[in-house]
């Protein structure tokens, strides 16, 4: 069972437990137990605090300063019922006070080079890349801050399920592209569920990538993620069958065993960006 005073043994197991005596580990512990809240109340979030959050997003780092992102905050309760609805399966998305869309943009820096009358000589998969990362920091840095605040959240990936939809929906002109969207409100529990992740000898490395052990680590990681959090139920049993052993590894096997998102390289392409 979850131990509330060790966030970190939490989520990555025993190994890490040294790491409580670090300096520096009582400012962080509450980022390490934090956890995604998909059940919010329905009290409003101060559309100040929404953008006071956007400008804490948008402080985070940027490649080369481009600033190649933008959040989209979602008011109109019409428009946003209709993104929902292009959400498939996740209706608890409905009940979120707030819903934005982080989207990565590499429009504005084509017009800068209209402006300069420059060229723009790197339309190629690093253009597409680089605003979405820039996309990625910023609804990292959004989590954060929210959390700190005393809000919950949830990304939202599944906004690209169907991103012509989607960005038909919010206007989005070539060269912008949603990246993710982020469900956000107070949260119902008081306290997060904290999910394990892989073991920090599987993810962080030491001068040279390292997967020596990586099979019996993935089979200890589903075993203690077992015992901590078990999975309500098996992703796709009218597929898949009822596994005897369900953890980690097998959920992830059965999500990507199923084709998801064909569409998005086509979109992207659609969009104007030349990803070779
Ligand atoms: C880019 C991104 C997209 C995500 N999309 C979804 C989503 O569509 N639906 C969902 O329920 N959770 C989504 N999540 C949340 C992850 O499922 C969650 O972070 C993961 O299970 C680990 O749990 P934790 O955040 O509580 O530690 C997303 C997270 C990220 C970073």
């Amino acid at each position: 069972m979850s131990n509330p005073h060790s966030p970190l043994i939490d989520r990555y197991g025993h190994d890490a437990e040294h790491l409580v005596d670090v300096a520096g580990y009582s400012q962080l512990s509450s980022m390490i137990g934090r956890g995604s809240c998909r059940s919010f109340q329905q009290t409003e979030v101060a559309p100040e605090l929404i953008q006071l959050l956007c400008a804490t997003a948008l402080a985070s780092p940027t490649k080369s300063d481009l600033q190649q992102r933008d959040i989209v905050v979602l008011n109109d309760p019409v428009l946003k019922t209709e993104i929902v609805q292009l959400l498939s399966g996740q209706s608890w998305i409905a009940e979120a006070p707030c819903l934005l869309v982080f989207c990565g943009n590499n429009r504005r820096q084509r017009r800068v080079h209209q402006l300069r009358n420059r060229p723009f000589v790197n339309d190629h998969l690093d253009a597409f890349f680089n605003a979405a990362v820039d996309a990625g920091v910023a609804l990292s840095a959004f989590v954060i801050a929210a959390e700190v605040v005393g809000l919950g959240c949830c990304p939202i990936s599944a906004i690209r399920n169907a991103p012509d939809k989607v960005s038909d929906l919010l206007g989005l002109p070539a060269h912008v592209f949603p990246v993710a969207g982020i469900a956000v409100g107070y949260p119902t529990s008081t306290r997060p569920t904290v999910s394990p992740r892989l073991p920090l000898r599987a993810t962080v490395h030491t001068d040279r990538y390292n997967e020596d052990n990586i099979d019996e680590q993935i089979e200890a990681y589903d075993a203690r993620r077992d015992r901590q959090l078990p999975y309500k139920q098996q992703r796709r049993a009218d597929l898949f069958g009822t596994s005897t052993r369900y953890g980690w590894s097998e959920d992830k096997a059965r999500q990507y065993a199923q084709k998801e998102r064909q569409n998005f390289g086509q979109f992207i392409r659609a969009k104007g960006f030349d990803l070779t």
